[in-house]
């Protein structure tokens, strides 16, 4: 794309919030700027705030300083979202954006698509169209409200799109362009630290490998008698595989409001507290297996080409079973216990990388977003 002189660029105002919009905005504001036809202004909520879930994040994976700050932190879902919302409306009025760019699935992403929308502001939806078909999950309702009042989504995979089909979206305004979260991987994985000089800290490489644990849904952490059980299925692994967990803090303060501690106080599992970026990725990309509730694990780990059992009974991501490496085996230990039995028996579920998941995705938004604000649309649909 041939730059345009800086006066007459349209504005991008993109926000992030938690984690993985963190991973996700990386390569999408490396290509925008880096095409020279659209001018950004990064607003961060402050939803994650925690110098693990946050900073570390900035650093690792090269994101500009934010323009903007919010600093909303924690509060109950209406709360959070509300107060996103309050701090985000003057914001959006100072800026005067083309459009208001969200990514993912967390509270902050549909504060401030909602604000926007309201202000007649055009919203773009990056991650658009997943749906697990679990309204119990507050990131379902998020997905749907998002998409509802998005004026332009970009779709990680062809699932998506029937979804949305399905819910009178117009077609016209959907794109898939892949994702997003492969492109910051393929952006990282030479720089990963490797996994030994991570757990060197804490305990030491294990000789014959090594699974890592992630838990934060809470579905998973809430009920401390289901975390109670999922905690004694993943000790049952650690006697033959020793599990690396990197606990959340959310995961955390459920374990100590549980009286839970003991439950991890054991040689085989090696507990971290939250890791960076390229921390994590070393461990991920040498892992034997990956015990996830988490979205972008599953996405990853489908990538990498490492095994993962997805502790959910659903996922929006249907990619990563029907095409990657992932097992959905939901939070019961008998079946986590089978899955693993499955898994060392075969040395794990192979699969193969997605269609469009080249780490090429925020190039094609870049072109697609240019075309759009223009009036044109680049990718044929
Ligand atoms: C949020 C997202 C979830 C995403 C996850 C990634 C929503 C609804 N959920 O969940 O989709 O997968 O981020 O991590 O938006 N806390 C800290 N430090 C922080 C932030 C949070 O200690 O920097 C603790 C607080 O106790 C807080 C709790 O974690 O109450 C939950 O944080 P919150 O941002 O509400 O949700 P997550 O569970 O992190």
């Amino acid at each position: 794309m041939r730059p345009l002189a800086t006066t007459t660029l349209p504005k991008i105002l993109c926000v992030v919030g938690a984690r993985p919009n963190f991973v996700k905005i990386a390569p999408i504001l490396a290509a925008l700027r880096g095409a020279g036809r659209i001018r950004t202004h990064l607003c961060h909520t402050g939803q994650h705030y925690d110098s693990e879930l946050n900073d570390s994040f900035f650093t690792d994976l090269d994101i500009p300083r934010p323009e903007t700050r919010l600093d909303v932190g924690s509060g109950s879902h209406a709360v959070q979202t509300a107060e996103i919302m309050k701090r985000f409306e003057p914001v959006l009025d100072a800026e005067r954006p083309a459009a208001v760019l969200v990514v993912g699935d967390v509270n902050s992403t549909l504060a401030a698509a909602l604000v926007s929308a309201k202000k007649e502001v055009p919203v773009v939806h990056v991650e658009a169209g997943l749906r697990s078909y679990d309204r119990s999950m507050p990131e379902e309702i998020n997905r749907v409200l998002t998409d509802r009042i998005s004026d332009l989504l970009f779709a990680t995979e062809p699932a998506a799109i029937g979804n949305l089909a399905r819910e009178g979206i117009p077609q016209d305004r959907v794109r898939l362009v892949g994702n997003v979260m492969i492109d910051a991987m393929h952006r990282q994985l030479t720089a990963s630290t490797p996994p030994a000089r991570v757990l060197a800290r804490h305990g030491g490489m294990p000789r014959n490998g090594y699974a890592v644990l992630t838990l934060h849904r809470p579905s998973n952490v809430d009920d401390p008698a289901v975390l109670a059980a999922l905690l004694d299925a993943v000790r049952e692994i650690g006697r033959e595989l020793p599990v690396v967990f990197p606990i959340h803090p959310r995961t955390r303060a459920r374990i100590e409001s549980s009286g839970l501690e003991s439950r991890l106080s054991l040689p085989e599992i090696l507990v971290l507290p939250p890791v960076g970026y390229l921390d994590m990725l070393g461990l991920v990309r040498e892992a034997r297996l990956v015990l996830t509730d988490s979205g972008g694990l599953q996405e990853e780990t489908t990538a990498l080409g490492v095994p993962c059992l997805t502790l959910r009974d659903n996922t929006e991501r249907p990619v990563t079973i029907d095409e990657g490496t992932s097992t959905l085996v939901g939070n019961r230990p008998s079946s986590i216990a089978v899955a693993f039995d499955n898994f060392r028996r075969t040395g794990g579920k192979r699969g193969r990388v997605p269609a469009l998941w080249d780490g090429h995705a925020a190039e094609r938004i870049a072109v697609e977003l240019d075309a759009w604000l223009r009036g044109g649309s680049a990718i044929p649909r």
